[in-house]
């Protein structure tokens, strides 16, 4: 797995974040199936509950754009040690990314930690089987 890519876009990302309320820039970066890159970052708001985290606006752009599958992700706040993604962002991936999906961590310090889904999000929330409409 070629790491560089996804921590320089996810860099990249977290460099554009909008964060003038909390001051904690989030960048992150999905790499799918078919091996495009598509990021996100922070985007505050001065209505705080409407702030949208970066893992879910890089999924959002990617599903925008037509791709579902995800085979790496990468995540870079300014926490140290590299902090992992909250709940919603979580589930958010279990929707569209496998158990074994690996999603490192990163700060820009250089420190690194991995990880994969199924160790951040063990028991995510299924509907019954059939319970899809489509879309
Ligand atoms: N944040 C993310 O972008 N991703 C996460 O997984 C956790 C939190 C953002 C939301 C908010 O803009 C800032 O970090 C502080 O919570």
């Amino acid at each position: 797995m070629k790491w560089e890519p996804l921590l320089a876009a996810a860099g990249a990302a977290q460099r554009h974040a909008h964060c003038p309320y909390s001051g904690f820039a989030v960048g992150a970066a999905f790499e799918t199936e078919s091996g495009e890159i598509f990021v996100g970052a922070n985007v505050e708001n001065r209505s705080y509950g409407v702030t949208i985290c970066a893992e879910r606006s890089a999924v959002a752009a990617a599903v925008s754009a037509g791709h579902r599958r995800f085979r790496a992700v990468v995540i870079v706040t300014p926490s140290t040690p590299p902090g992992p993604p909250c709940g919603l962002c979580r589930e958010t991936m279990t929707e569209f990314c496998d158990p074994d999906l690996p999603i490192l961590l990163a700060n820009p310090q250089g420190e690194r930690r991995m990880f994969s889904l199924g160790e951040l999000f063990p028991e995510p929330f299924r509907l019954p089987e059939g319970e899809t409409s489509g879309g």
